[in-house]
């Protein structure tokens, strides 16, 4: 197949790869079904019908694929998880929600090839044994839930859903659903209580792993949109194959989203653990700004522990270890995860030497505080407190009890919930407090604690700045 060409301007980088970003920016592309087949689509649903369902599976564990939407759990493995005997209908959702601040991907490849999209839905489909199929979108992709609609209808016309796709017997249907706009609705088992028509109340697990107690209490298997648009390339290759790819245990390509001080902000899908920290910031995105100086990263959407642009880390070398510094730490998972942060949903938030790690974290705490369902107490109220408390410093109202307080609502708050929102909302203050306390103590001066606060200050206070 010849090599796609892209739009002017928006050529991939020269060491990326692209095989789920194939057709993003290319020259002459569109979203409709005439142009994907034209390039080869649907061929791998074409195999992969006349496989053993299980076989699939098999490849897909093979491939060592793990999800890319934030856990990076091994998809082949979740499959395996629905119950052997099982005699109730299974489900697969989309996870089309991308609310993880810091994460544009999944909106690019529904915008722009729907179709790799549906193809590897209805390939996941008929490994698992599900005759219907969801993609939860959030509110705002409205134009991404038309355009999926349409795509849609497009397969079903061409018998790639349906009754009987391709003629194999096998029967599929997609639904879109749109969500109403909350971050929680991410959360597996908050989305599918969203998709039952109830409040997104995340569900406690155990018992309700989704493969076993999932949609209407029935094996269910959700996955990220990136992860789904995978399987179709595993088909295509084979799992080993596909596992070349990458490294070991950290297979394949992944999408990362760069956003923020960083001369070339955008997407860049490379091969898992082949590009360091460094090569992406300095090469790929062009350094940072001007006369500025790399101070913090976040390296896997706004939930992720941040990374300090002068410490060390520890990871394994071989049998033994060595020690790394930030521009050395491969983009992968299980590296991120040894420097004490994760991969995440691949979102990466570059901050130089011109910012306020205060105000940053009072950023991200608003965030939070607003998106807590409310369910669990250390969250609701934590989740707010911890924001007031940044409110406060930022408006020139600290105390110096405030940083060990904040790390003590945060610690308070880890480990103590129903669902991992508690972790995402307490990671960024516990790590940001901890690897920066000298910026926090600078805005707990004595001479202002207990002083009434000026007007606009007490607005902010009150997080109504701006409102
Ligand atoms: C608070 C919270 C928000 C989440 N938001 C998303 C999201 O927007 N998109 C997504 O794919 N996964 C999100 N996840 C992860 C999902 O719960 C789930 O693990 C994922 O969709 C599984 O897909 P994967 O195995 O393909 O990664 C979120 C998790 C939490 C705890
Ligand atoms: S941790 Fe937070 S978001 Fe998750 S269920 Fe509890 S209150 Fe809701």
């Amino acid at each position: 197949m010849a090599a796609p060409k892209y739009i002017k301007g928006k050529e991939p980088h020269k060491r990326e790869r692209r095989l789920i970003f194939r057709n993003v920016d290319r020259e002459g592309w569109d979203p409709s079904i005439a142009t994907y087949i034209a390039d080869g689509g649907y061929k791998q649903l074409e195999k992969a019908i006349k496989m053993e369902p299980g076989a699939i599976t098999e490849e897909v564990k093979a491939s060592g694929l793990r999800g890319r939407g934030g856990a990076g759990f091994p998809t082949g493995v979740k499959w395996g998880f629905i119950p052997p005997n099982n005699t109730k209908p299974v489900y697969l959702i989309c996870n089309c929600d991308e609310s993880e601040p810091g994460t544009f991907k999944d909106r690019y490849i529904v915008h722009q090839d729907p179709h790799q999209l549906i193809e590897g839905m209805v390939i996941s489909c008929y490994a698992v044994g599900a005759k219907v199929a969801y993609i939860y979108i959030r509110e705002e992709f409205p134009e991404g839930a038309k355009i999926l609609e349409e795509a849609i209808e497009e397969a079903r016309a061409k018998k790639f859903l349906g009754e009987d796709v391709l003629g194999s017997g096998f029967g599929c249907e997609i639904y879109v659903h749109r969500g109403a706009g909350a971050y929680i609705c991410g959360e597996e088992t908050g989305l599918i209580e969203s998709l039952e028509g109830k409040r997104p109340y995340p569900r406690i697990k155990p018992p309700y792993f989704p493969a076993a107690l999932g949609l209407y209490m029935c094996p269910t298997i959700v996955n990220n949109v990136e992860s789904l648009c995978h399987v179709k390339h595993i088909i295509e290759m084979g799992g080993e194959e596909y596992s070349k790819i990458g490294t070991p245990r950290n297979t394949g390509t992944r999408i990362l989203c760069v956003s923020g001080d960083v001369n070339r902000p955008g997407y860049y899908e490379v091969e898992v653990g082949k590009v360091t920290m460094g090569e992406l910031i300095d090469d790929f995105c062009g350094g940072v700004k001007k006369g500025r100086e790399l101070k913090a990263v976040i390296p896997g959407g706004s939930s992720a522990k941040v990374l300090r642009a002068d410490e060390e880390y520890t990871v394994k070398a071989g049998d033994g270890e060595k020690t790394i510094g930030i521009r050395d730490i491969p983009m992968d998972f299980d590296t991120m995860a040894a420097c004490g942060s994760m991969a995440g949903s691949g979102g990466v938030i570059v901050m130089d030497d011109s910012r306020d790690m205060a105000w940053v974290l009072n950023n991200i705490n608003a965030f939070y505080a607003h998106e807590s369902c409310g369910q669990c107490t250390p969250c609701r109220e934590g989740s707010l407190w911890m924001k007031k408390i940044t409110d406060r410093m930022l408006a020139g109202g600290g105390v110096p009890s405030d940083v060990k307080t904040l790390g003590s609502v945060a610690d308070n708050i880890a480990g103590r919930t129903i669902c991992a929102f508690g972790e995402a909302c307490a990671w960024p203050t516990q790590s940001f407090v901890a690897k920066f306390p000298e910026e926090f103590k600078k805005h707990t001066s004595r001479k202002n604690a207990g002083k009434p606060l000026s007007g606009e200050a007490k607005l902010a206070a009150e997080g109504l700045a701006g409102s």
